[in-house]
This record gives structure tokens, C-alpha cells and sequence, in this order.
């Protein structure tokens, strides 16, 4: 009988199986097709790259959306031209120049030009951008209320950050930083600069425009600002003030498709400001050369 029932047993194991495999291809199969459709109808995405860039599908709401101006013309260019020798000086000087920023939490509350501050954000403006959509928004705060308001937002999110969001490791990670969920900066620097990630353009027949990778060229433009502060003697310390975004977005009235990135507290640092005695990484462990 033992023996009688093997190969039956055999044959049913060997159905099952195949059963199982098919199954599995189907649904590795299905997966894939997903992935490709995705890839199909956002192609400007990189899908190893998962940047949290916020994408519409075309497919589904392809009348809301409005395509880019196709006929521009193009003009002549010339960039300044400079000797080897100048070069090498003004690539030392300008490493020279950022090397000394700093990320400070001590800001005082002398007050800055905002002819300056106007300066910078042109500046952070001249950013390249995913097919120039130029999907920034600088929100400028100097309003002592305003500024205090926000204060209250971000230290009763970050408390929670601190106390129950976040792990262990993080804490620990920022403890050397010494930063706690006291922002005292937020009331003392005379501007705040909201910089927000237009994840769509919205026209002015409220079409929507894709705004490719707006993420990316949003920081971008964040580095040529903190570059720009640098330049001009004025401290900053680049922050993400986690779990705020909407709160702070909807005090300050930016529409939805507005995305908080950054925080910069603008100013002069204290007089008795200190920072953490860090070391960069040397050339040889950033840089490769084939
Ligand atoms: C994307 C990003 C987010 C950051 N977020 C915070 C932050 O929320 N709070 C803070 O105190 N510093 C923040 N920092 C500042 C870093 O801690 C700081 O750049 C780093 O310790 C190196 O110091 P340095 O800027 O003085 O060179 C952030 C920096 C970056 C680039």
C-alpha cells in the first residue's frame, strides 16, 4: 500500500508545485509590469533614486496638466574668461571662504539689511532647475509674532521628535551636536527663510505643471543660498524641522502644493556663539579619479 501511494504522493507534490511556481511568476510578472508602467508614465525618474519627489500620474487626470512652452529662442553665450593662474587662486579662495561656514544655533538679534536678504534669495534664484521650472518659494519672515508663532510650532513637534518619534540612535546621533527641541534662534535671528518645494507649478488657468525633479533643484538652490550667506558674513544653521510642515505651511498660508523643505534662522552670530568642533572629510576620501 506504502509503496502504491509514493508515486501518487509524487505526482500531487510535483502539481502543487508547479501551481505555486506559476503563481509566483505571475505576481513577480505583475510587479514588474507595475514598475515599467510607472517608469512609462514618469520617465524622468530615476526609480534607484527615490527622492521624495511628489509626481502625478499622467494617465489619470491628463487634462489638469499642462505641458512646457516648446518654442523658445536661443541667444548667444559668453562666459568670463580667466588665466590658470587666476583660476587656481579664486578656486582656493572661494574653498577658502565656505570652508569657514558653519552651521550656527546662536543667533543674535542685530538687525540685517533686507536689500541683503533680497541679494541672496536672487541669488539662490540664478539655481539651475529640472526644466526651468524654478519650483522654489523663499518665505521671508521678520515678523516678530510670526516668528514666535513658529517658534511654538516647532518646539512642541520637535519635543515629541525628541521624547517619542524618534529612536534612540537619533537622539544619541544629535546629542554631540548638543541640540534639544529649544530653539531659541527662532525668536532672536531677524528673518527666518521658509524655503518650500512647489511639488506641481500651478498655472493661471489653475493647470498644473510638472515641476521634474523639484527636490533636487529646490537644495540646490538651498546650497547657492548658504553659499551666498557665507559670502555677505551672515551665520545660518540648515534645518528640517520634522513633523511641522503642515502646520507651518498653513500658518504661513502657502497653498498645497507647496512642501516646507528647509528652515534657515538668518542673522549674526552671538557673541558668545560655539559651535562643534568638527573635521571635514580630505580631498582623497570625497573625491575619485579614473
Ligand atoms: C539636510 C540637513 C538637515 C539638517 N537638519 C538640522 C536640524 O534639523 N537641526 C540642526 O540643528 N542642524 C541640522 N543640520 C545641520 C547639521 O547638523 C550640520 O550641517 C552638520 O552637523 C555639519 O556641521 P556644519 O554645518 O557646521 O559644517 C542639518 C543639515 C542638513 C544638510
Amino acid at each position: 500500500m506504502a509503496f502504491s501511494l509514493t508515486p501518487l504522493l509524487i505526482a500531487i507534490i510535483c502539481v502543487l508545485i508547479g501551481i505555486i511556481l506559476k503563481g509566483s511568476k505571475k505576481s513577480t510578472k505583475t510587479e514588474q509590469n507595475k514598475v515599467n508602467k510607472k517608469a512609462e508614465v514618469r520617465p524622468w525618474v530615476d526609480e534607484d533614486l527615490k527622492d521624495s519627489t511628489d509626481l502625478h500620474t499622467e494617465a489619470e487626470d491628463d487634462a489638469e496638466w499642462q505641458g512646457l512652452e516648446d518654442n523658445i529662442a536661443h541667444i548667444p553665450f559668453s562666459a568670463e574668461r580667466y588665466s590658470e593662474e587666476d583660476m587656481v587662486k579664486r578656486s582656493k579662495d572661494f574653498y577658502e571662504l565656505l570652508n569657514k561656514r558653519r552651521s550656527v544655533r546662536f543667533i543674535s538679534d542685530e538687525p540685517v539689511p533686507m536689500e541683503v536678504i533680497d541679494n541672496v534669495i536672487k541669488t539662490a534664484g540664478t539655481s539651475p532647475s529640472g526644466a526651468h521650472t524654478e519650483p522654489w518659494t523663499f518665505v521671508i519672515v521678520q515678523d516678530k509674532e510670526m516668528k514666535h508663532k513658529i517658534r511654538e510650532i516647532i518646539e512642541e513637534e520637535e519635543e515629541i521628535n525628541y521624547k517619542k518619534r524618534m529612536g534612540d540612535r537619533w537622539v544619541n546621533d544629535v546629542k554631540r551636536l548638543r541640540t534639544n527641541w529649544i530653539k531659541e534662534y527662532l525668536d532672536t535671528a531677524p528673518y527666518l527663510i521658509l524655503i518650500f518645494k512647489q511639488v506641481h507649478g500651478i498655472l493661471p488657468d489653475r493647470k498644473k505643471k510638472t515641476h521634474y525633479y523639484n527636490e533636487i533643484s529646490v537644495s540646490i538652490a538651498c546650497g547657492i543660498l548658504l553659499a551666498a550667506l557665507q559670502n555677505v558674513g551672515l551665520v545660518t544653521v540648515t534645518s528640517t524641522p520634522l513633523n511641522c510642515g503642515r502646520r507651518l505651511r498653513l500658518l504661513l498660508r502657502r497653498p498645497a502644493n507647496e512642501k516646507l523643505l528647509l528652515l534657515l534662522p538668518i542673522g549674526y552670530p552671538t557673541k558668545d556663539a560655539t559651535v562643534p568642533d568638527l573635521t571635514r572629510k580630505p580631498l582623497d576620501d570625497i573625491m575619485v579619479v579614473i
